[in-house]
């Protein structure tokens, strides 16, 4: 796994199906993805686009692992070779998240008592570095945020949402991994914090991150997507409507 981290992976997603079977509805089935297709380069950052509810969220979980894969493949290419992630043992997902795929969810996921600057360095410590320097690092970020310097020492469960959502980017973009999912990473941010994560995002592309992201701002999705990937489909989702997928260069 190691080697990998070194790696430029680009990723392939072929005819990927998801179904959500809702029991409580008496097995009403909401074919959320229909036949989705993308590449994804080293160095790219794509952006998912598409109305509220059409499934771009669900597509960055089932990358992440968080959403099981029904129908299609998802494959991660490195110089030493592919990953199917699809076919990947449970197991095997810590250690792809820790190394290779990071993920910056909409919304912090809030560990009482745990230091902001702490929530921002876990994943180097994941990995083994130097406390020191994963601290060190971890306040640059911080800083570069324009999160005062006073709260770094507190859990962020009483932080307001945009100096929620700067912790939790620090903490996406610290690792550095070679595949970034970014949801929302803009979404409650002011002007100057959001040019942060446009730089921040710039960076990554200059060391190969390859990105896959939603941005429901227009003005950050112009000056961040080199290309676009419009999600449509059919309204509602209900069973069997089926929602198509189409790749085009912005
Ligand atoms: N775990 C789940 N169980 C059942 N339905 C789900 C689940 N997760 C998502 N869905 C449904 O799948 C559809 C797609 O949801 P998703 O969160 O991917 O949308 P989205 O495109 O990210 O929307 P938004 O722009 O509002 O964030 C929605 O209709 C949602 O209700
Ligand atoms: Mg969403």
């Amino acid at each position: 796994m190691h080697s990998m981290t070194n790696a430029r992976p680009r990723l392939t997603v072929n005819g990927l199906h998801k179904q959500f079977l809702l029991h409580g509805q008496g097995g009403l089935e909401i074919d959320v993805m229909h036949d989705l297709s993308l590449t994804l380069q080293a160095g790219e950052c794509l952006v998912l686009a598409g109305r509220s509810g059409i499934g771009k969220s669900t597509l960055l979980k089932m990358l992440y692992g968080d959403y099981r894969i029904d129908q299609g493949r998802i494959r991660l290419h490195f110089d030493d070779g592919d990953l199917d992630l699809e076919t990947l043992p449970t197991y095997a997902w810590h250690g792809l998240r820790r190394d290779v795929i990071g993920y910056v969810s909409q919304f912090l996921r809030v560990v009482p008592r745990v230091a902001a600057v702490d929530v921002v360095m876990e994943p180097l410590l994941a990995r083994g570095a130097d406390e020191a320097d994963s601290r060190q690092r971890a306040e640059t970020l911080l800083a570069r945020l324009n999160l005062p310097e006073r709260l770094w020492r507190l859990p962020p469960g009483t932080f307001s949402g945009g100096e929620q959502q700067r912790v939790n980017i620090a903490r996406g973009f610290i690792g550095e991994h070679p595949l970034l999912l970014l949801d929302e990473p803009t979404a409650s941010l002011d002007a100057a914090n959001r040019d942060v994560v446009i730089a921040l995002i710039g960076e990554a592309k200059a060391r190969g991150t390859a990105m896959l992201g939603i941005f429901h701002d227009e003005d950050v999705r112009e000056r961040v997507a080199d290309r676009l990937l419009p999600l449509d489909g059919n309204q509602g989702g209900l069973s069997n409507a089926s929602q198509h997928y189409r790749e085009s260069l912005s």
